[in-house]
């Protein structure tokens, strides 16, 4: 099979209903609790991308029984001491950032050295922001100098920290409150703002924590050593799935389209924030809450009147994620859009600030830089017709799904490398294209 697709037509107006893969940050979550809950727990609509199964393929490492019937995953938790290894072993975490970073709060006490690799992108994103945390708490854990492999010793005798959680990366934020489920006493945590679906999950699970919301950071805190009993949950649709198709029924003519049952945390909707400042007017229906999660219905009709932005900062880790799409969006607007302090964006699977850049400007967009601030001159009459090459050298999923969206809403004749990187998080993102027309070979 090969590993690009050819796009050579724009797609056709269209009017359909989506359901987008289900949330990773959420599957990957239930299954870390679920696995050190006391008994079974429920899994529906568990995402079936690499990241979540290399985060099962690691539970059952470590001692834990899961299976699947029907839709779902009965994962056999064995309570917070529960994760057992006979010997020294081994974790890839492949391609996920979040498995990697979050497994090691829960491995806090581990008594066997456990030692953490993954792929050549994981291997070159930064795991000090992580390891020196952990490290108060009274861990022995040691990374190669700041990069995987990582080893966790783990440590007997835990003690409760105050953290200061500066990047506002939910990563860090997540695997402290793992590591503080594991540790006697209270662990305070002053975050900047982030995802926030570790604390909602925690807090579903009666999990004694408490989070004070301000404008800017959260303070959390969090008594460890409590144990919780399986749970069921059932994950709802991924907005950071969703983005991909948002933007491109945007600036395709004359289409709408319903995603069904997507999470809309406020943590994850800094999309449809900068969308709708841009002149979308992008709808939440049949909005419901869910174990302190919302999910809605979002609807997006076409919009040619897309004007740029001057994007608040403050809603840069709300977006995190989508920036790349987002960028597209901009792409199409009329007028010079700006986006401030996007360093986090080259700390991802690849360094997609510097990527974006290039790539905008390969499609003829002016793009002006200055560190980690970018203009993007808007071209409400983009109409490619050239030849495109995406060589996706870091296999970034993202880059590969933003890639096929510029090609089916910008024209052109479109080649793009390493359709495989969709199975980290998106493994039937083509079929749905296909489904509303595309035509991909
Ligand atoms: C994630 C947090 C974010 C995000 C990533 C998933 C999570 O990373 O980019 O895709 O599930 O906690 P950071 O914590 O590094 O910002």
């Amino acid at each position: 099979m090969p590993n690009n697709i050819l796009i050579k037509k724009k797609l056709k107006p269209f009017i359909k209903k989506i359901f987008v893969t289900s949330d990773k940050s959420l599957s990957i979550r239930c299954v870390l609790l679920a696995s050190v809950a006391i008994g079974v727990s429920k899994i529906e609509n568990l995402l079936e991308s690499e990241d979540v199964k290399d985060a099962l393929k690691a539970i059952k490492k470590l001692g834990i029984k899961y299976e699947k019937k029907k839709k779902y995953y009965f994962i056999y938790g064995s309570g917070l001491n529960g994760l057992t290894t006979n010997s020294s072993l081994i974790l890839n975490a492949g391609n996920s950032g979040t498995l990697a970073r979050l497994i090691l709060g829960l491995l806090a006490k581990t008594k066997n050295v456990i030692k953490i690799i993954g792929d050549k992108s994981l291997s070159k994103r930064d795991f000090s922001r992580v390891v020196n945390p952990l490290k108060n708490f009274g861990i022995n854990i040691r990374s190669n100098n700041g990069f995987l492999p990582v080893k966790i010793y783990g440590g007997e005798f835990l003690r409760p920290i105050y953290y200061e959680e500066n990047i506002g990366s939910a990563q860090c934020k997540s695997a402290v409150l793992l590591a503080a489920l594991n540790t006697p006493g209270i662990t305070k945590i002053k975050a900047k703002k982030s995802r926030n679906h570790t604390e909602l999950l925690m807090k579903s699970l009666k999990i004694p924590i408490q989070i004070k919301s301000k404008k800017k950071f959260d303070l959390i805190e969090l008594k460890g050593l409590n144990e919780f009993k399986g749970f069921n949950y059932k994950i709802p649709g991924d907005i950071s799935s969703s983005a991909f198709f948002i933007v491109l029924t945007l600036i395709t003519n004359n289409s709408r389209i319903t995603i069904k049952d997507v999470n809309i945390n406020e943590s994850r909707t800094g999309i449809i924030k900068i969308l709708n400042m841009m002149n979308a007017k992008i709808l939440y229906l049949n909005k419901r809450n869910y174990k302190g999660e919302k999910v809605a219905d979002i609807f997006v009709e076409s919009n040619n009147k897309l004007k740029s932005i001057n994007c608040p900062i403050s809603l840069n880790s709300s977006a995190i994620d989508e920036f790349l799409v987002i960028f597209l969006a901009a792409s199409k607007a009329r007028g010079i859009s700006q986006f401030r302090n996007l360093g986090e964006l080259n700390k991802k699977e690849s360094p997609r600030l510097d990527i974006a850049v290039k790539f905008l400007r390969m499609i003829g967009i002016k793009v002006q830089r200055k560190k980690n601030n970018i203009k993007i001159h808007g071209d409400p009459n983009l109409n490619l017709k050239g030849k495109f090459v995406i060589k996706n050298f870091f296999q970034d999923h993202r880059v590969f799904m933003m890639s096929c969206i510029a090609a089916l809403a910008f024209g052109g004749e479109w080649k793009i490398y390493d359709k495989k990187s969709i199975n980290t998080s998106f493994p039937n993102f083509i079929e749905i294209l296909r489904e509303l027309g595309a035509k991909i070979n």
